[in-house]
């Protein structure tokens, strides 16, 4: 099904010069993006990112590291994107991350992984939403 996701960068991944790299799997894959931005994010917005990590004994800390600079965050559209950007990504824990998946080839540590995938396509409903107004996310054309 065609669909769209969310990913963002996290901000250990901005500091360390890889919203390149990771744009770059993205359109290599095929995906289209159909928005995209630079932000500082809130506390507020990331308490409603995180509804289901709120009681979590790492929480505080989550929002210190996703505060501690700013976000890449980008709407990807295509076939199973939902699905593909999570494979992708790899798993949550780096230690657990294949090599070749994003969160393999660049971190070591689950509270610094760089990177974050819409878990399903719900969430990504729900997340876009929460992140992005519909008119900037942009419907273009060319080849596909
Ligand atoms: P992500 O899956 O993008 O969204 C939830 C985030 O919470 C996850 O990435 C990690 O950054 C963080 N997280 C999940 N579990 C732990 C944990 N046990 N310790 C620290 N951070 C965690």
């Amino acid at each position: 099904a065609r669909e769209q996701t969310l990913v963002a960068v996290k901000p250990d991944g901005v500091q360390r010069r890889l919203v390149g790299q990771i744009i770059q799997r993205f359109e290599q894959r095929g995906f289209k993006l159909v928005g995209l931005k630079m932000l500082q994010v809130s506390e507020e917005l990331l308490s409603e990112h995180y509804c289901q990590l709120r009681t979590k004994p790492f929480y505080p800390g989550l929002l210190r590291y996703m505060t501690s600079g700013p976000v890449v965050v980008m709407v990807w559209e295509g076939h199973n994107v939902v699905q593909m950007s999570r494979t992708m990504v790899g798993h949550t824990n780096p230690t657990e991350a294949q090599s070749g998946t994003i969160r393999g080839d660049f971190s070591i540590h689950i509270s610094r992984n760089v990177v974050h995938a819409s878990d399903s396509l719900e969430g990504a409903q729900r997340e876009i939403q929460l992140w992005f107004q519909a008119k900037d996310l942009l419907d273009w054309d060319c080849c596909d």
